[in-house]
Formats: structure tokens, sequence, C-alpha cells
């Protein structure tokens, strides 16, 4: 059974919903339904303007309940008047959804633009129009929500990713702390990288970045060819460590996040699950993790366990070992992630 929350009716939305649902077991929820154990399809509108006040009245729901969505399962359907701010919202609902409890399965997004341009590779590939490719997407992702089951690990193999110092950063000291309480239940490889050694993608042709990646490598080779995208396949999760950087994560983790396209070529994440520990110095943690969701998460395939992401707001190592009850926060964490990941 399928669970539609749609704040905010609009034409093209409908329409693809009803493409979508075709045969499907749904409802319709009013704003105020339960959502608990249940498969959730956000479907949602955007004006010129961005979101109405019925979509914002449901963030602020989602956000006022830390357990609304325990047990359930998410998607996003996300249709816009004009060319902005579908990928915002998508984010925005993403985070306040998960943060309440909700999981999304890898690549949970689809998004249709007001001229729906953003469908033109796939159109191509299919040889379908825009709208038929949107509606055709939007059908298959009712179905990967319908279908979806979290897989579980005897012993997750877990890729812990970085570019922080130790004994200076408050970031790699949350999860020294954090690594004590998983060492009994998952393998742990932490992967460093280092400044001045790592290169973002150069953007190749479609054609070259494939012909490196039949080959285990990409145009730069170095650590992330070599050691970081090995690691990320043979993974069942991955943790990203994340200081604020001017509102985004690190150049390194950046050049990561767009790097990662020559082992997609190969493989995916979709079953690998995400989490991250975000740090700030004074404010913006939430903006750093919808760029990792967004990036790792609806870009990427990635799953998102329930409450992926820790943050937390200190601006070096004496005033992260001082957040108050961190001990508990990071018993909560652990926990969380071993219930997301373990038999
Ligand atoms: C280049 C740089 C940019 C930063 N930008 C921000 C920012 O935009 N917002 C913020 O809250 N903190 C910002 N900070 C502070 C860091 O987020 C903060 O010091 C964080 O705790 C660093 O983590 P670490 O102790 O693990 O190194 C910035 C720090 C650096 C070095």
């Amino acid at each position: 059974m399928i669970d539609v929350m749609m704040p905010k009716a609009q034409a093209r939305l409908s329409g693809a919903l009803e493409h979508a649902l075709q045969g499907v077991a749904h409802r319709f929820l009013p704003p105020d339904a339960p959502l608990q154990n249940r498969r959730v399809l956000f479907a949602l509108a955007t004006d010129d303007y961005g979101m109405d006040e019925a979509t914002l009245r449901l963030l602020r729901r989602l956000r006022s309940d830390a357990h609304a969505m325990d047990g359930s399962i998410g998607a996003l359907l996300v249709d816009g008047e004009s060319e902005l701010y579908t990928k915002q919202l998508a984010q925005e609902t993403a985070l306040a959804a998960n943060l309440s409890g909700c999981a999304f399965f890898g690549k949970p997004l689809v998004e249709g633009t007001g001229s729906l341009y953003n469908q033109h590779i796939l159109a191509a590939k299919a040889g379908m129009s825009l709208r038929e490719t949107y509606f055709s997407r939007a059908r298959e992702l009712v179905q990967s929500l319908e279908h979806f089951t979290a897989p579980k690990f005897r012993r997750p193999r877990l890729v812990v990713l970085h570019a922080s110092e130790r004994g200076r950063s408050g970031t790699l000291w949350l999860w020294e702390r954090l690594r004590e309480r998983l060492e009994g239940c998952c393998d742990i490889r932490e992967i460093p990288l280092q400044n001045g050694t790592i290169h973002d993608c150069r953007g190749c042709s479609y054609s070259a970045c494939l012909h490196y990646a039949q080959n285990d490598t990409c145009f730069y080779g170095g650590a992330i060819a070599e050691t970081v995208l090995p690691a990320i396949r043979d993974c069942n999760a991955m943790l990203f460590l994340c200081p604020n950087y001017n509102d985004a994560v690190g150049a390194n983790i950046t050049a990561l996040f767009n790097r990662l396209t020559s082992l997609l070529l190969q493989s995916d994440l979709r079953e690998k699950y995400l989490f991250g520990i975000v740090v700030s110095g004074y404010s913006g943690s939430d903006l750093v993790a919808k760029q990792l969701l967004g990036a790792m998460c609806l870009n990427k395939g990635a799953m998102l366990p329930p409450r992926f992401c820790m943050m937390q707001t200190a601006n070096d190592l004496p005033a992260a070992k001082q957040l108050p009850g961190i001990e508990a926060q990071l018993d909560a964490f652990a926990a969380a992630m071993h219930s997301a990941m373990c038999v």
C-alpha cells in the first residue's frame, strides 16, 4: 500500500501520479494523518516562488516530531512550474522526514522542472518525449517504493571518509568516540582524503570516463581511483565526516562526490548505507547535511537510513569535547547505525 502525501495539487503532478499509481494499491492522506510504518510518496509542487504554505506546514510538522515517521520508507515526486526550487524542496523534505525516522532507498527523487528539460538525457536514450519520460520515471519510483526492503548485514563493512587532522579536529574526535561503540559490530576502514593529493573531476566526455572506468581508473588516477573508489565499491556503508566549510562539505569531499561517476559507470550504491557527522563552528549544519544526502542519496543512489546524520555545533576540538550530553548522543547515533545496518 502506497500512502500519498500531497499538500498542494498541481495539474501536471496529478497527471504524473495518475500514471504512476495505475493498478497500485494506494490512498491519499489528509495533512494530519499518522505517518509511521508506511510507504509514503511525497507528491510535492512548487510554483514560480517555491513552496506554498501547506507544504511548509508539512515540513514544520516533520521537524517538530522526532518520531513522526518511525518505521516508514519515503520517496519524492516533485513537480515545478519554473526551473527553480524543485531540488531545494526535495532536499528539505528528505532531511526533515529522515530526521523524523523515515528511510529512503537510493535515488528516491523524480523531479519535473517547469520545462521538463531535466529529463532530456533519459528521454533521448528511451526515445520518448520529455513528458512520457517524466511520467514513466514517476511510475518506476512508485514501484521502487512498493518493493524496497532494507538490507541487513551480519558484520557490515563500514568505510569512513574524512579530510581532517587527528588531534586537532573536533569532527574526527567525535568519530573516534563513535568508533569505540561500533567496533564490536562492524569492520571499519578509515580513509583520509589527504589535502593536496585530490584532484576534482576533470569532466571528461562520457566515453572517455567509461574507458578509464573499465580499466578501474580515471583521468587523474591517484588515491581516489586506487584506494577510495575500490573501498566504496566493496563496503556496505559509508560514513562521511564533514566539518562545515562555508556552509558546504570541504573541497576534498566535494571532489570525491564528483569523481564517483567513474565508479558508478561500473557498479551502483543501491545496497550501501549513507551516514554522516556534520560539525559547524557557528551554524548551518542542516545545509551541509542536505548537500551530503543530495549528492550521495538523491543523485548517486546510496540508501538513507533513518536519522542518517549527527549534527553538532562546535568550533574546535575543546568545544567538541564539551558538547552537552555528547556521550548520550553518541550512544544514540551508534545504536541507530547498528539497528539500520545489522541483522
Ligand atoms: C575554511 C573554513 C570555513 C568555515 N566555514 C564555516 C561556516 O561557513 N560556517 C560555520 O559554522 N563554520 C565554519 N567553519 C568552522 C568549522 O566548521 C568548524 O571549525 C568545525 O568545527 C571544524 O571542524 P574540525 O574541528 O573537525 O576541524 C569554517 C572553518 C574553516 C576552516
